[in-house]
């Protein structure tokens, strides 16, 4: 067991501290008496001592869900870390492990978050880690992504950061569509069985295509994103238990999408389609074309998004929101952790507030850490 890909520790020595830390931090936050806690921290020790592992309550899990999030160092958007809105998934597929009935609660996921444009601060949790059994997971780094597929020149259509994730799709039997736009199967797996790969329906899938508002021609590049991030490889870290399927849905920032999906170089690496477009001369850097495509593109989807009423973020928005969360989270006496690199925006770092700050990158729990990928080493489970 301790050498499956899938294998993710459950309570252990250190769970039973991280549980009483848990307890000692809601309380610490104002959730629960001096009493309660006591009483609580007991309850789980004697749990934890009798089955290695022990059931959170749904207001743990909701709020020690919105500390893990707070806690990240990755995130520009914890602003909003009390507006995270959670799904107990827990009893989803049952104990027989119905691979079909946890994709039918990924794809209510997708729904939900998606409120038809109006996109939620979702985070679904499935089943913890117990003892000698894994929780299920899902192989996709994300639940909607596009597919990538090597060609012989080397070169790739579609998403390059798929290809392997889109050979070991393919590997299990799934067949491509062959277009540059192709959303990927959600592989589920439970803990010692075979992956299982299902086609996510279309309604589950909002697209928004990009457009620009001065130039006509720009639609014409095909160009297109799905309409919100969905992170489905991220272990929850949450008092000593792991939950190693917990996809978490937010809005964009614009950023992300136009000076990173669709421009960066190993992405689909648009900007010499972009800068043709808009007669820029592209051969020297120094006409700084990849500058002033990247703004006109990034410009693009933010245009689009609000055109089709999905919601998105601007940069400039994000990142002040983000120095008000730094200054609230301080007037409760606490730490902001983050990552600079990750704070600071793909494009005009120096034009927002957080380039002249300095940030730890501190890792506290609860919290949320990366899955390795499964299909490396065969991702057979057992
Ligand atoms: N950067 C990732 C992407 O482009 C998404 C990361 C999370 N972003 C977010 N806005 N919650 O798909």
């Amino acid at each position: 067991m301790t050498t499956s890909p899938l294998y993710v520790p459950p309570a252990t020595e250190s769970g039973a501290a991280e549980a009483a830390e848990l307890v000692r931090q809601l309380a610490a936050e104002g959730h629960l008496s001096a009493e309660a806690a006591q009483h609580r921290g007991r309850e789980i020790a004697g749990e934890l001592a009798a089955t290695g592992t022990y059931r959170q309550s749904a207001e743990e899990l909701l709020l020690g869900s919105r500390i893990a999030w707070r806690n990240n160092p990755q995130c520009i958007g914890k602003f909003y870390w009390k507006g995270l809105e959670v799904r107990d998934c827990r009893e989803a597929g049952g104990a027989g492990g119905d691979e079909g009935a946890l994709f039918e609660a990924l794809v209510e996921h997708l729904r939900l978050a998606w409120n038809g444009g109006k996109v939620r601060l979702l985070l679904s949790v499935f089943a913890p880690s117990e003892p000698d059994r894994p929780g299920p997971r899902v192989w996709n780094g994300q639940l909607i992504r596009y597919a990538g597929y090597r060609r012989d020149d080397g070169s790739v259509l579609g998403d390059p950061a798929s290809v392997e994730f889109t050979e070991a799709v393919q590997r299990l039997g799934w067949r491509s569509r062959g277009t540059e736009y192709d959303v990927l199967p959600l592989v589920v797996q439970w803990p010692g069985r075979e992956p299982r790969w299902f086609d996510l329906p279309p309604d589950a899938v909002p697209e928004v295509r990009i457009s620009h508002p001065d130039h006509p021609w720009f639609e014409r590049l095909g160009l297109r994103w799905h309409a919100f991030p969905t992170i489905s490889d991220q272990i929850l870290e949450l008092g000593g238990l792991r939950y190693p399927l917990a996809p978490f849905s937010a809005w964009y920032t614009c950023t992300e999408i136009g000076a990173r999906n669709l421009s960066d170089t190993n992405r689909y690496d648009k900007l010499p389609e972009v800068a043709r477009g808009l007669g820029l001369d592209t051969s020297r850097d120094r006409t700084l074309w990849r500058d002033r495509a990247l703004l006109e593109l990034t410009a693009a989807v933010l245009h689009s998004y609000d055109r089709a009423g999905v919601s998105i973020i601007d940069h400039h928005f994000a990142t002040k929101q983000f120095v008000r969360h730094e200054e609230r989270e301080r007037k409760s006496g606490r730490d902001c952790p983050a990552d600079w690199s990750a704070i600071v925006p793909a494009t005009s770092g120096s034009t927002t507030p957080v380039w002249q700050r300095r940030y730890e990158p501190t890792r506290a729990r609860p919290n949320f850490a990366p899955h390795p990928a499964p299909w490396a080493s065969g991702g057979a489970g057992d």
